[in-house]
C-alpha cells in the first residue's frame, strides 16, 4: 500500500471534522485563504510535500498531521516508519522509499560481477565448501545475481561492513548452513583486509574472525537447537538420537552477550521426521525426565527462548538480530521431475518453475516462524532474512560429491555418486553470498 494512497483517502474527512470547528470562529477571509490552502494541499498533496522539500512518503504525510488529523492508520505507518528510522545501523531507503520485498524475484546470469570473489582469493575458507578445489568440473553456479522484481540489491561494500563493524562484534549462531553464511561473509570481508591485518582462531563452539585495524569481529557459534542439546559438541555431533533441554538458552546464551549484530537460524536438526525428545531437567540428572513435542511445539519453544533471550540480553536500540529462515536441501530428484532415484549430483541448472518448492521443506515451519517473528515485531524487532524460496530453486549450487570427506568412500559408493552427494550444504562462492548480500540490504537500508 502506497503511503500517498493512506493520505489521499484520509485527509477529507478532516474537512468536515476538527479543522471546519475550529474554523468557524475565524474571519471569512482568513476562512477563505484557509479553504483554498486546504483544497490546494488536498488537491496537490504530493507536490506540496516535494515543494516544502519532503520528498520521502515517510515525511510525506507530515504535513497532513499537522492540519490537525489523525487516523489510525496513518498514526500506525508513522509509527512504523519512525520505528525503522531508528533501527541502529540503517542509513537510508531502498531506491524508491517503498519498501521493495527482496524475497520475491529472479536469479538472473551475470558474468560481469559474479562470482564477488575467488575460492582462491579466500585461503580461510572451510575446505568443506571449497568445490572447484575438490574436483567439481564447472562453475556455472557462481555466475548468478539474485534480481528482487521490485528494487536492485545494494552491491555489497566489505570497506562499508567493515567501518559499520568498528569496535563492534558480530556473530552468527546457529548450525552448518549459518557456519557457511559466516564463511561466505568473511571470505567477502577478508579481500579487502591485508594479510597481517586479520586473524581466525577456533576456541570449542566459537569461531572468530578478527579485522584488527577495525578491532572488529566476525564470529560463529555452533547451536544447532539454539538451546542445550546432545549435539552441541562443534566437531563430533552426528546423532539420531537428538535430546533438546527445556528453557536452556542461557546455556548457550552466556557466549552470545556483548555482540552488536546477531545472526540466528535453526532448522535442519530439528527434522527428525518424529517427535523431538525433550529434557525437563539436566543432562546432569541421574533419571531424566523426558517429555515428546511435535516438531512444530518444539521448534516454537526453541524461538520464544531465543526471543526472550534478545529482550533480556540487547539493547535493541544500539544492536540487531537477523533471523535467517530455513535452507532447503535436494536430495530427491523427483521433486522437480528429475530421474527417480537422483539427487543434486550432476545438477548444473536451476529450477525454473518459480513456485518449486519441494518436499523437504516445511511450510509449517516457515509460517510458525514468521507468525512468531511477527507477533513480538514491536518489542523484539528481528530483521527476517527470508531464503528459503530464493535458495529452493538452486539445486545446482551444493557441495554435492565435491567437498571434503570425513572417511574414505567406500569403492560401492563411488561407483554411485548420488549415494554420498551432499545436498544440504552450498559451495563458496555461492548462494550464500547472496544471503548476505540480503543480510548487508536489510541491515543498513531495511
Ligand atoms: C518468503 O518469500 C517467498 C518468496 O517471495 C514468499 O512466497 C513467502 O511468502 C515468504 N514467506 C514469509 C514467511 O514471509
Ligand atoms: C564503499 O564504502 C566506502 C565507505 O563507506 C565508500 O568510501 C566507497 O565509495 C564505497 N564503494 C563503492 C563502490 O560504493
Ligand atoms: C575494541 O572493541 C571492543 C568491543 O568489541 C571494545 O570493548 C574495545 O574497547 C575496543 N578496543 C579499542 C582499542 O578500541
Ligand atoms: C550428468 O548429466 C548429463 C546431462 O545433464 C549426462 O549427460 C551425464 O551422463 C550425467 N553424468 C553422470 C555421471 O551421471
Amino acid at each position: 500500500m502506497g503511503v500517498g494512497e493512506t493520505k489521499t483517502s484520509n485527509f477529507p474527512p478532516s474537512l468536515s471534522h476538527a479543522s471546519v470547528v475550529r474554523k468557524t470562529k475565524l474571519s471569512p477571509f482568513l476562512f477563505t485563504l484557509l479553504f483554498f490552502f486546504v483544497l490546494f494541499a488536498y488537491l496537490y498533496g504530493e507536490d506540496l510535500s516535494q515543494l516544502v522539500g519532503q520528498r520521502r512518503p515517510a515525511d510525506a504525510i507530515q504535513p497532513a498531521l499537522q492540519l490537525g488529523q489523525s487516523s489510525a492508520i496513518s498514526a500506525r505507518i508513522i509509527e512504523s516508519e519512525k520505528r525503522k528510522v531508528k533501527l541502529p545501523f540503517v542509513i537510508d531507503e531502498l531506491d524508491d522509499g517503498e519498501s521493495c520485498n527482496l524475497f520475491r524475484g529472479k536469479w538472473v546470469r551475470d558474468e560481469v560481477t559474479r562470482p564477488l570473489y575467488q575460492e582462491d582469493d579466500c585461503p580461510i575458507m572451510d575446505s568443506q565448501l571449497t568445490c572447484l578445489d575438490r574436483g567439481r568440473p564447472e562453475k556455472d553456479y557462481q555466475f548468478w545475481r539474485w534480481q528482487p522484481f521490485e528494487c536492485d540489491l545494494p552491491s555489497f561494500n566489505s570497506t562499508m561492513m567493515l567501518e559499520a563493524l568498528r569496535g563492534k562484534r558480530m556473530l552468527y549462531v546457529g548450525d552448518s548452513l549459518n557456519r557457511g553464511q559466516f564463511f561466505s561473509m568473511m571470505c567477502l570481508l577478508q579481500s579487502v583486509i591485508p594479510p597481517h591485518a586479520k586473524s581466525f582462531v577456533t576456541s570449542g563452539s566459537l569461531q572468530i574472525f578478527t579485522a584488527l585495524d577495525y578491532n572488529a569481529t566476525v564470529e560463529f557459534y555452533w547451536a544447532p537447537f539454539l538451546l542445550e542439546s546432545n549435539s552441541d559438541d562443534a566437531i563430533v555431533h552426528k546423532l539420531s538420537d537428538r535430546i533438546v533441554r527445556r528453557d536452556s538458552i542461557n546455556t548457550h546464551g552466556d557466549h552470545w552477550k556483548g555482540r552488536d549484530i546477531i545472526v540466528f537460524n535453526t532448522y535442519l536438526w530439528w527434522m527428525t521426521g518424529q517427535k523431538m525428545e525433550i529434557l525437563q531437567g539436566s543432562f546432569k540428572d541421574e533419571k531424566k525426565q523426558m517429555v515428546e513435542l511435535s516438531t512444530e511445539d518444539a521448534y516454537s519453544m526453541a524461538l520464544n527462548s531465543m526471543l526472550s533471550w534478545v529482550k533480556q540480553n540487547m539493547d535493541l536500540t544500539k544492536t540487531r538480530v537477523f533471523f535467517t529462515s530455513m535452507s532447503p536441501t535436494h536430495a530427491k530428484g523427483q521433486d522437480w521431475g528429475g530421474e527417480p532415484g537422483g539427487n543434486c549430483y550432476n545438477e548444473t541448472t536451476m529450477i525454473d518453475d518459480p513456485n518449486y518448492w519441494g518436499s523437504d521443506s516445511s511450510k509449517s515451519i516457515m509460517r510458525l516462524i514468521s507468525d512468531i517473528l511477527h507477533e513480538h515485531q514491536d518489542d523484539i524487532p528481528v530483521t527476517f532474512l527470508n531464503i528459503t524460496q530464493l535458495s529452493a530453486y538452486r539445486k545446482d549450487a551444493h557441495t554435492s560429491i565435491y567437498k571434503k570427506q570425513w572417511s574414505p568412500i567406500t569403492p560401492e559408493k563411488l561407483a554411485n555418486p548420488v549415494s554420498y552427494a551432499d545436498c544440504t550444504h552450498w559451495c563458496l562462492p555461492g548462494l550464500p553470498d547472496t544471503w548476505n548480500e540480503l543480510l548487508f540490504a536489510k541491515l543498513f537500508y531495511l
